[in-house]
């Protein structure tokens, strides 16, 4: 029995502040939870110079990782640096050391978690990652324990930030996708390069972490189909909003018999769906299971102390793992094979915006194209355009496999009355399964 665990930390930025911020100021909970004091004995940082947001005594800084990792006295190691090669490195040194492990670090989830459990299955320890998706929503508990006995059927993230905001803002001020960016940008909410994030492989990383342990598959991070929002515009928003649609970056992860598909997109979601008032930077992730039916984590994807909850409420699961026992001993391997569904299995209602020429029979070529691949329409809408004999028309299909969608896509440029496809994005409709 301890009578005083102590932390190392990898990383001092914003998360790790959170984490020496939490750490002191919940000490008597903490306590509390694990029955001794839980305090940090070192920290990786790159300046110990540098002024900080937090009181730590400077003899507590180093530069050196391994002054962390081979620390005797030290438990639980938490990494909050970031990054992947140099990362995974130290994780895996920290568990052949013996040590627990708690991580913030989803692109490092993503693309080694797997290889990581092992190793630290085999030592013996804990590797937690509760922040990884969703910041301070406590999903992959949620999942891995409050919905364990179920069978979750589908899941529908809301898990960046900075899309959502950007989205959120497009759609409420009617401003272009470019001119938020900025703005976020100004603000601070969103990185001076927001690739990752802007082209979903941010969200994409998070759902491949959720839909592994949802669906007890090895999913991989090239499973996951990702498309950002990049190219979404107003027009987009506007003609969406007619038709009672709000547009959100959607993860979605769906299986049935253990086939599963996950992708990212920009997704058209009916107002009745509960994830469609999720806004400004809020996540949510939206769970179906066949026996609870539906259920919805919502709180703050990022930023220091919500962050920091997900990660000290992991070091407390760890210490709780270590009075009993049982670190490393109650990590599941995947129950089922990777087994992906075909284009043909993939079943969806699809937005699709044209520029046609506004004549006789124009219609009736779409209709005929459609048709052909069984695809028919639910929703239809024609306004003039202002170029002389075009009109712009909107069509929203029934639920359509993927392949005769993309059939249809890749052949209505092919009609004559067809000027251009302006845009097309996946639609979700009321908020059940
Ligand atoms: N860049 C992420 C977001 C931060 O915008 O949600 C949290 O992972």
């Amino acid at each position: 029995m301890k009578d005083n665990v102590k932390v190392g930390l990898l990383g001092l930025g914003t998360v790790g502040t959170g984490v020496v911020k939490m750490i002191q100021q919940h000490q008597e909970q903490l306590v509390h939870q694990v029955g001794c004091p839980v305090s940090i004995k070192k920290v990786l940082v790159k300046n110990p110079d540098k002024g900080r947001d937090v009181e730590l005594d400077s003899h507590l800084l180093t530069t050196d990782p391994y002054d962390v990792i081979n620390d005797p006295d030290i438990d639980v190691i938490v990494e909050v640096m970031g990054g992947i090669n140099e990362t995974r490195q130290y994780i895996i040194d920290a568990l052949n050391a013996k040590k627990q492990v708690v991580t913030a670090n989803k692109d490092l989830i993503a693309l080694h978690g797997s290889e990581l459990q092992k190793i630290a299955v085999e030592n013996g320890c804990d590797l937690f990652y509760e922040a990884s998706v969703a910041g301070g929503v406590p999903i992959i508990r949620g999942l891995t324990e409050g919905l364990a006995s179920d069978k979750i059927q589908k899941m529908m993230g809301i898990v960046n930030g900075t899309t959502n905001y950007i989205l959120t803002k497009m759609s409420k001020e009617g401003l272009a996708y470019d001119d938020v960016l900025k703005e976020a940008q100004e603000l601070g909410f969103a990185e001076a390069d927001p690739t990752s994030d802007v082209e979903g492989l941010d969200a994409a990383r998070k759902m491949a972490i959720l839909a592994r342990l949802a669906f007890s598959m090895d999913i991989e991070l090239d499973d996951v189909a990702v498309s950002g929002i990049s190219s979404v515009t107003q027009e987009d928003l506007k003609y969406g909003a007619t038709l009672g649609y709000t547009m959100k970056l959607i993860g979605y992860a769906e299986q049935e018999n253990n086939r599963a598909e996950v992708s990212v997109q920009p997704t058209f979601l009916e107002s009745s769906h509960p994830l469609s008032s999720v806004n400004d930077e809020y996540n949510a992730v939206y769970v179906y299971g066949e026996a609870v039916g539906e259920t919805m984590f919502y709180g703050p994807g990022a930023g220091s102390l919500p962050t920091a909850t997900s990660i000290v409420s992991d070091v407390l699961a760890v210490v709780k793992n270590m009075r009993l026992g049982v670190n490393g001993r109650n990590v599941l391997a995947p129950q089922y094979n990777r087994q992906l569904k075909e284009p043909n299995e993939r079943f969806a209602k699809y937005f699709i915006r044209l520029h046609v020429r506004d004549e006789i029979g124009a219609f009736a070529e779409l209709t005929k194209l459609f048709s052909n691949y069984s695809i028919s329409f639910e929703k239809i809408l024609q306004l003039p355009l202002e170029e002389e004999g075009l009109a712009e028309i909107v069509i929203v299909t029934h639920k359509a496999s993927m392949d005769n969608y993309q059939s249809v896509l890749s052949e209505i440029n092919d009609l004559d009355v067809v000027r251009a496809v302006r845009s097309f994005y996946r639609v979700e409709g009321e908020g059940t399964k």
